[in-house]
């Protein structure tokens, strides 16, 4: 070979082995999104944060009036979920009126952005408003507004929802279902669930439905209790397409090191799979500020299990529960508990947004 040649080859096979900087993309050149550097048809998702908590704040809402948010909800992530404007409280404020103000924003900016939107929730013990909770109705009158909300709403995004979490966190700890705290569970009986599954299937077939929960990340009493449900629910034929792991972790506890083995038994029934609310929440040093062991670990957390579910066949969307602490749920629920997300208050990156980016691109 010549000594021009030579030269060449060795350059060539220098720059293939030198290491990437951690902003670099391979093929486009600039700072690459989460979305971008995900694997082909693999959702990375996040919750647009508004209602709930936030209106308890000192800040205006955040998906309408935060434009360095938005911007960032738009480029980073290829799927959207609303974080309470799906809910009963929201969406259906009295008996006879429904509003789909915040909703529709929602579902126009995914479009908008090329994203696809995961529906939060439709039978759930909580978020559901006062005239519903408060009230004597009968089974049968509940039953009708059950289907009548589950009907219209679902209805209303038909074709433009790719995962609704029809049943959200029926079972307790010990796999017993809800029946005293969730009103449909209490009144009508778990009959309800094939119900509202079946009306949520004619509403919008191309949907995937699915049941979610928190603490089911491992194999447990609860994921348990969701794997014999769903084993029977679709012998008798109920369109149930997917089971899902909402993900918040705390590092006080340990990892869920058996949380892929416990998605592979849901795979292998042929179902859908998702780890839908992830956020890895800590103790806060007395300064408020993390300590850089923390954010490793935290980091480590966020890449485990995004691995867990990139491995798992079925398993195709993965969705944080909001990307930045500045409008986190965390802290107004776990007392000196936060910095649970993948960015700072201003936006600026963690390790732990680093790890997920290089975890996607590893995995295309
Ligand atoms: O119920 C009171 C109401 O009576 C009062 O008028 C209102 C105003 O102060 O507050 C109401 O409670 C709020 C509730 O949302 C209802 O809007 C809580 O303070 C507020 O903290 C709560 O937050 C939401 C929470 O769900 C409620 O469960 C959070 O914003 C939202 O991030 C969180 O999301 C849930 C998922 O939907 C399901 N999985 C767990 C996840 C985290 O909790």
């Amino acid at each position: 070979m010549k000594p021009f040649r030579l030269l060449t080859v060795a350059l060539t096979a220098l720059a293939l082995l030198a290491p990437l900087p951690a902003t670099a993309s391979p093929t486009h050149g600039h700072d690459e999104s989460l979305r971008e550097a995900a694997p082909r048809g693999f959702r990375i998702g996040t919750a647009v944060a508004g209602g709930g908590h936030h209106e308890t704040m000192p800040y205006p809402d955040p998906f309408t009036a935060d434009k360095p948010y938005r911007k960032l909800l738009g480029t980073e992530f290829s799927s959207v979920s609303p974080e309470n404007q799906m809910k009963w409280e929201y969406l259906h404020p009295e008996r006879d009126r429904y509003d789909f103000t915040a909703a529709d924003a929602i579902v126009r900016f995914a479009q908008r952005h090329h994203q696809v939107v995961r529906g939060h929730t439709l039978l759930w013990h909580s978020q559901n408003p006062d005239w519903l909770e408060n009230s004597d109705f009968t089974p049968a009158q509940l039953r009708s507004i059950l289907r009548d909300h589950v009907r219209k709403v679902v209805g209303r995004y038909r074709g433009q929802i790719q995962q609704w979490d029809v049943a959200n966190e029926i079972f307790t700890e010990t796999g017993a279902l809800r029946t005293t705290e969730n009103i449909w569970l209490r009144e009508l009986g778990p009959g309800i669930i094939a119900d509202v599954f079946r009306w949520a299937h004619q509403a919008d077939p191309h949907a995937k439905l699915f049941f979610n929960d928190y603490g089911v990340e491992g194999v447990n009493a609860k994921s348990d209790a969701y794997l014999a449900l769903i084993q029977q629910l679709r012998a008798q034929g109920v369109p149930v397409h997917g089971f899902s792991a909402q993900g918040h972790l705390s590092l006080r506890y340990g990892f869920p090191a058996d949380l892929e083995t416990n998605l592979n038994r849901f795979s292998a029934l042929g179902l859908h799979t998702a780890i839908t609310e992830v956020d890895v929440r800590m103790d806060l040093p007395e300064s408020g500020v993390p300590t850089d062991a923390q954010l490793a670990q935290q980091a480590d957390y966020y890449q485990r299990m995004l691995s867990a579910c990139l491995n798992v066949r079925g398993c195709d969307s993965f969705t944080i529960w909001g990307f930045t602490d500045k409008y986190s749920w965390v802290p107004v629920f776990f007392e000196g508990e936060g910095a649970a997300t993948v960015m700072w208050d201003d936006f600026s990156r963690k390790p732990a947004y680093h790890v997920l980016r290089s975890t996607l691109a590893a995995g295309r």
